[in-house]
């Protein structure tokens, strides 16, 4: 037996079935792959400022710390990163410095009788200002740019 040429009603009912499948399957799961990549292409702002308080509220010429966290969304992953800084106000201005040192990263404390900045990792040190003092740390803290507004002291915070 031979097969007509013919397109046969059954064939045609087929090959329309499965074209109206397949736009619809197109027009439905488009849209659900974009909502579920979506969070992957989303970036983090990169930078904002932090509110770290009054800036009479700090002592004038002593360095004191301030802990704060921030929230990282980096796709589907959230992470909680602590920062800590030190303020060191002068009048109504202030030096905001880092508490990581610049060695390895192992965090610093402000030693009021040394005077210093002392990193326990390896024994760094830092003056007042942040510039290195002792030990290995290949440059000064890291300091942050400040500004006050309505009597808060803010700092601008980059993250990687
Ligand atoms: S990490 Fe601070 S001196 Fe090494």
């Amino acid at each position: 037996m031979t097969k007509s040429p013919n397109l046969s009603r059954r064939d045609f009912v087929t090959g329309t079935i499965g074209l109206l499948g397949t736009i619809m399957g197109t027009v439905i799961g488009l849209p659900a792959i974009g909502y579920l990549l979506s969070p992957a292409f989303q970036s983090h702002q990169a930078e904002a400022w932090i509110p770290l308080g009054k800036i009479e509220s700090f002592p004038e010429g002593v360095p004191t710390l301030v802990s704060f966290t921030r929230t990282k969304q980096n796709g589907w992953e959230r992470t909680v990163n602590s920062f800590g800084v030190y303020v060191l106000r002068k009048g109504s201005q202030a030096l905001v410095l880092s508490n990581l040192c610049t060695h390895l990263s192992c965090r610093v404390t402000w030693q009021t009788e040394a005077n210093q900045y002392h990193c326990p990792c390896h024994d760094g040190g830092f003056d007042i200002q942040g510039q290195v003092t002792a030990g290995p740390p290949p440059r000064p803290l890291d300091n942050y740019e400040t500004k006050v507004e309505e009597g808060t002291l803010s700092i601008l915070l980059k993250e990687a």
